[in-house]
C-alpha cells in the first residue's frame, strides 16, 4: 500500500517536528501526545497504542508497520515469531532491544491485522517523526514495504529498495536510511531471509560511517586452541530469488 508522495514532500511533511523537539522527553511525548490521539479513526477500537520501546538516545531505529494483536495486549512492539527473528538479527550484530529504538509506522493496530490506509498513515506520520527528532538515531531502517515508501517518500516497494542505504532527512535528523524487508514476511521465505540476514549485516559499517561508536563491550576471553579439525565444507548459499517482488510481500 503506497504513499504516493515524492521525497520533497516526505522532507517537508517531517520537518516541521524538529523545532520543538526538546520541549519533551520521549516518554513524556508518548504519554501526553500518542496516549491520547484521535489523528485517525483507530484509537476508539484500539486497546491502547503502542508507541515503541527501547533506548531513547539511540543510534538506530528500526521502523515497522503497525502492532498487531499480541503487540497491543503487550503493549510492545514486534513479539511473537517475527518478533523473536528480529531479535535474533538484532543479537547477530551485538545489538538488543534496549540499544535501538523500535517503532512502527502506525501506533494503533488496524481491526484484523488489515493493512494500514493511507488516511490512517499520514494521521500517524507526525508521531513516528517526532520521535525521530526526539531520538536523533544515525542510521533508520525501514522494515516492509509500508515504511520503506513512508520514510524514503517514493513509490518503490521494499523489493527494489532493500539494501540500498541512502542518506536522508527525516524530522531534521541527517540519518542513513536502509530499507529492508520485513521480519514477518522473511519467517516463512528463506530468500527473503537470507536478504533480510544480508542487510542487517551492513548495519554496524552504516552506523560507523555515520559516526557512531559503540559502547565498548566486555573483553572476550582468550582465544581457545582448536578443539578438532573443521570437517564440513559449509553449504553453497542459493542467492535470493526476485520471487519476493513478483508476489507483492512487503
Ligand atoms: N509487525 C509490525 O510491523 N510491527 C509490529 O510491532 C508487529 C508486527
Amino acid at each position: 500500500m503506497a504513499t504516493a508522495s515524492g521525497p520533497r514532500d516526505a522532507t517537508a511533511r517531517a520537518a516541521g517536528y524538529a523545532a520543538s523537539a526538546g520541549s519533551a522527553g520521549l516518554g513524556d511525548y508518548h504519554r501526553d501526545e500518542v496516549a491520547a490521539c484521535m489523528r485517525c479513526g483507530l484509537r476508539p477500537g484500539c486497546r491502547a497504542p503502542v508507541p515503541g520501546e527501547g533506548d531513547a538516545g539511540a543510534a538506530l531505529m528500526l521502523v515497522g508497520e503497525a502492532p498487531g494483536y499480541r503487540e497491543e495486549r503487550e503493549g510492545r512492539p514486534f513479539r511473537g515469531a517475527g518478533g523473536d527473528l528480529l531479535d535474533e538479527l538484532l543479537a547477530g550484530i551485538g545489538l538488543d532491544r534496549g540499544s535501538v529504538f523500535l517503532t512502527n509506522a502506525l501506533k494503533c493496530r488496524p481491526p484484523g491485522n488489515r493493512d494500514a490506509h493511507p488516511a490512517e498513515l499520514r494521521g500517524c506520520e507526525p508521531h513516528l517523526y517526532r520521535q525521530v527528532a526526539l531520538v536523533r538515531p544515525r542510521v533508520v531502517c525501514a522494515m516492509g514495504n509500508v515504511a520503506t515508501k513512508l520514510l524514503t517518500g517514493r513509490p518503490e516497494g521494499v523489493a527494489r529498495a532493500r539494501g540500498h542505504a541512502r542518506p536522508a532527512v527525516i524530522a531534521g535528523v541527517p540519518v542513513t536510511l536502509l530499507p529492508v524487508f520485513h521480519p514477518a514476511a522473511a519467517l516463512h521465505a528463506p530468500a527473503l531471509q537470507a536478504a533480510l540476514r544480508e542487510d542487517f549485516a551492513r548495519i554496524p559499517e552504516l552506523l560507523a560511517r555515520a559516526g557512531h561508536r559503540p559502547a565498548p563491550g566486555p573483553v572476550p576471553p582468550p582465544e581457545a586452541p582448536p578443539v578438532a579439525p573443521a570437517a564440513a565444507t559449509p553449504a553453497p548459499v542459493p542467492p535470493p530469488r526476485p520471487a519476493a517482488e513478483q508476489l507483492g510481500l512487503f
